[in-house]
């Protein structure tokens, strides 16, 4: 049997890969036109096929860590590598409707009709569907992906970087964000290096990814309709096209406790967490008053303090903060430069991240989804809620 890959002591490789080189016909036939691209990607193919075999690549959302969704041991190679809670299930991605079919649903399974419109528009893209596992005994998919549950997830990503692996590769690829368990996800391939070297044979580095935040997580096999997660595909969308069974979506819950039953596994962890405290001001106006209060109150004086500004937030007066960064005015500007920014003000060692909350309308909601999970402190207009890191 092959030694697993995540056990070995490894030198994790980097490669460069160029995304324009590759097209997709509109039939969905693969042509790479640049040669390195071309052997990186069948290198990482190779990889996948292995059991045990994971390599990173990027998607238009965040980067993925990726391994067979049919091979238990590959499945299991994510969770070491990440350091995953096992319980935590892990979406499938696919290149084709075609191998969704052959591949992923049982004999005799179909696609549900309600997903119809939304795959219609949104595939590929970033918008995952949650999915019966129907007889388990005929599902071809690892039980070790579902963690046992009786549905699973699938998207099929638009990156080409990503759709070329998969489909050169010829199978579903299971991929959560390739960060270590509880950290910001990845959106460029020096984030994975930083976070899993050492523990993957291989990053596909195919630059940033342009929507920055994960896909939108939705469940059709219940009426109403759950939005699991938001994400890259905004709430106000999916009702706009999914007609009239979409528009009865439900925001589940948005932050669940411990010991509560969860719908989404995901929502229970802690979750995209720097190591600076990271406080977010909601309803502050332009954050002078709220930011000066609370590092007052606080006594930060001294503290080293990086303040992410979106929306509203005035240039701050010289020397309160170490540092400070603009995420941008609009939704996608915010969404794509989050993550990255979290990380890289972290790096710098401040003690707080000072981050400027936005409306949950549109790309708002996701974000505000990811940055109330990141945050320790929230201070609403006035108001503060201890949020806890655990
Ligand atoms: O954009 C994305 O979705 C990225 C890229 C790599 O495709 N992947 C990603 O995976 O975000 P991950 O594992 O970090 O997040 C998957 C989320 C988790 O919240 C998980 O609990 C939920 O999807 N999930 C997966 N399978 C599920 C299922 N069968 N039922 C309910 N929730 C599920
Ligand atoms: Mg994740």
């Amino acid at each position: 049997m092959a030694k697993p890959v995540y056990t070995d002591d490894l030198s994790t490789q980097v490669i460069k890969v160029d995304r324009d080189s590759i097209h997709f016909s509109p039939e969905g036939k693969l042509s790479v036109t640049d040669t390195s691209t071309e052997n990186a990607l069948i290198k990482a193919a190779k990889i996948l096929q292995q059991p045990g075999g994971v390599v990173a690549f990027p998607t238009e959302t965040v980067y993925g860590l990726g391994g067979s969704s049919l091979c238990t041991e590959s499945v299991k190679a994510i969770y070491a590598a990440k350091h995953r809670p096992a319980d935590n299930p892990l979406i499938s991605h696919i290149s084709s409707i075609e191998m969704l079919r052959s591949k992923l649903l049982a004999p005799g399974q179909e696609i549900p009709e309600v997903y119809k419109p939304l795959i219609e528009k949104f595939w590929p893209g970033p918008l995952t569907i949650v999915l019966p596992v129907g007889d388990s005994n005929k599902s071809p998919i690892s039980p070790a992906v579902t963690a046992h549950g009786p549905t699973f997830t699938v998207r099929m990503p638009v990156h080409p970087i990503a759709r070329a692996l998969i489909s050169i590769s010829g199978i579903p690829i299971a991929a959560p964000s390739a960060n270590a368990s509880t950290r910001p996800s990845p959106t460029q391939a020096a984030h994975v290096y930083h976070d899993l070297k050492g523990r993957i044979p291989l990053i596909l580095d195919g630059g940033a990814c342009d929507v920055g935040l994960e896909s939108t997580v939705v469940d059709g096999t219940v009426d109403p309709p759950m939005l699991l997660r938001p994400g890259g595909v905004p709430m106000e969308k999916i009702k706009e096209v999914g007609g009239p069974f979409w528009q009865k979506i439900i925001h589940v819950k948005k932050v669940a406790g411990k010991n509560e039953p969860v719908r989404t596994p995901g929502m229970k962890y802690r979750h995209y967490s720097p190591t600076a405290q990271v406080v977010m001001f909601l309803n502050c106006g332009n954050g002078t008053d709220a930011t000066h209060n609370y590092i007052a109150e606080h006594r930060l004086n001294g503290k080293k303090i990086a303040l992410l500004r979106s929306k509203r937030f005035a240039e701050p007066e010289d020397g309160v903060f170490q540092v400070v960064r603009d995420l941008g005015r609009s939704g996608k500007a915010i969404q794509k430069n989050m993550f990255a920014e979290l990380r890289e003000v972290d790096e710098l060692g401040v003690d707080y991240i000072f981050v400027e909350g936005v409306p949950e309308d549109h790309e708002g909601l996701a974000i505000m989804n990811r940055l109330t999970k990141a945050s320790s402190v929230i201070v609403d207009g006035g108001k503060e809620t201890i949020r806890g890191r655990d």
